[in-house]
């Protein structure tokens, strides 16, 4: 069966999601068009299982059945009545709306999803002489309804849960980076793991928290698939054929790489706060990945490289007053806040990057002593970090959290330090 697919992810992703895509795929490029927030493709029904079982940067799967001009909501109505939903799901199944719209001249966007919502009921009360129920905390069927000035389109979820949920995750930590963004990291810096004669790459995340990049790092270096461990939204949908994705589902598992004998782990971890350590720790564990990751306790500002061979530190540093730098520079806040500072002010420092400052400077000047020979990836909002650290940029790649707008930020940290610079380098705006 051939379908319409619409991968959505994050903004600066396109371009990653669309390589990843072509791979798992095998699909040539011209099939593919990577646009403003996600790639779509013409595949197969099979295409669509094998996405949610190995993407690692979409946020879901979604199979487009209409796009459609628009003008008022009768249209939206006539459009999502027109779609054959009987062929998708039965009256059994529960059902969610949700609609977004950019530019729509409607007034009201919740009246909208409310006329997809009973168009498809009309519909398959007409065609199965019943209509589903609504369930918006744990529906069996998600449609999706997107709104332009002038076109109205509607998918059908293959997904479920959103991808970034892999199934492992039991401890989230404080501010842990969704999966699909730490995957996105990954992709932009290039490691796979191991280098061309098939020798393992180190990798070190200093800041480890909840061990998202780790475990990420690891699950692609294994060619595990990121979708192993969880339930998708098309094992409710009437296409759903469960030989097929028991198939596809060993074969993935046949393809994962064993740590070769004797291979000591090479991808790294370290955080200040025990308490996230032992998170990572559990979370490794669940993610089947503990064997290949080595994690330590530990302050960034002290900590020595974990392996003769330099790699790559891939890292999200504490930023801001709620996720503010711990360790040697927060004790020296801490000091000053009891040697008198009002403790408002110090969080306001903190907020503007205050003492996260002294902590970048720190680390920046403890890489340029021991970290020769690597390469440091930093994930920040901080335009200015580069400055504050006082070293140039080889990189920067665009990304979003959510909705805060970030920089991947790549150094190299050579002998000698050729690549930094005494002066602040220009904005990167
Ligand atoms: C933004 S969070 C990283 C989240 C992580 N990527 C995840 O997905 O869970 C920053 C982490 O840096 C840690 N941290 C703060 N100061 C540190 C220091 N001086 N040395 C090492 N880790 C530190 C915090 O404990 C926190 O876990």
């Amino acid at each position: 069966m051939d379908v319409n697919l619409f991968l959505p992810c994050a903004a600066g992703v396109e371009g990653f999601l669309s390589d990843e895509v072509q791979r798992i795929t095998g699909l040539p490029a011209s099939e593919l068009q990577a646009g403003r927030g996600g790639v779509a493709l013409r595949g197969t029904w099979r295409n669509a299982l094998q996405l949610n079982l190995h993407s690692r940067l979409a946020q879901r799967v979604l199979v487009r059945l209409a796009h459609q001009p628009y003008r008022d909501e009768h249209d939206v109505y006539r459009v999502a009545q027109s779609v054959a939903w009987e062929i998708w799901f039965t009256p059994n199944e529960t059902l969610k709306v949700e609609i977004t719209a950019q530019h729509s001249p409607l007034k009201s966007l919740n009246f909208a999803a409310l006329r997809v919502k009973d168009a498809i009921c009309d519909r398959l009360r007409d065609k199965r002489g019943a209509r589903p129920s609504i369930d918006t905390a744990w529906p069996d069927v998600r449609v999706f309804a997107h709104l332009t000035k002038e076109d109205v389109t509607l998918y059908i979820d293959t997904s479920g849960e959103p991808l970034f949920k892999r199934g492992w995750r039991e401890d989230k930590g404080d501010a842990p980076l969704k999966e699909t963004l730490a995957a996105a990291m990954i992709a932009a810096t290039g490691w796979t793991g191991w280098d061309e004669e098939g020798r393992p790459v180190p990798l070190y995340d200093p800041c480890c928290g909840s061990g998202t990049v780790l475990i990420e790092a690891a699950l692609l270096a294994l060619n595990i698939a990121p979708g192993k461990l969880r339930r998708f939204g098309f094992e409710k949908l009437m296409p759903y054929q469960a030989h097929v994705w028991q198939s596809l589902k060993q074969q993935a598992q046949a393809a994962e790489k064993a740590l070769p004998a004797g291979q000591a782990p090479f991808i790294f971890g370290s955080d200040v706060a025990f308490r996230m350590v032992d998170f990572a720790r559990r979370n490794a564990e669940q993610a089947g990945v503990a064997h290949a990751i080595e994690l330590r306790g530990g302050d960034a500002l002290q900590r020595m490289p974990p392996t003769a061979t330099p790699g790559v530190m891939l890292l999200n540093p504490p930023y801001g007053e709620r996720i503010a730098a711990a360790g040697v520079a927060g004790q020296r806040a801490d000091q000053r806040a009891r040697a008198g500072k009002p403790m408002g002010r110090e969080t306001a420092q903190l907020a503007e990057g205050g003492e996260n400052t002294d902590f970048f400077a720190q680390l920046a000047s403890h890489w340029k002593k021991h970290y020769s020979g690597w390469s440091a990836w930093l994930l920040t909002p901080d335009l200015q970090l580069p400055g504050q650290m006082r070293f140039k940029a080889s990189r920067r790649v665009p990304m979003w959290n959510g909705p805060i707008e970030c920089r991947l930020f790549r150094f190299d940290l050579i002998a000698g330090s050729a690549r930094t610079t005494p002066a602040a380098p220009p904005n990167d705006a």
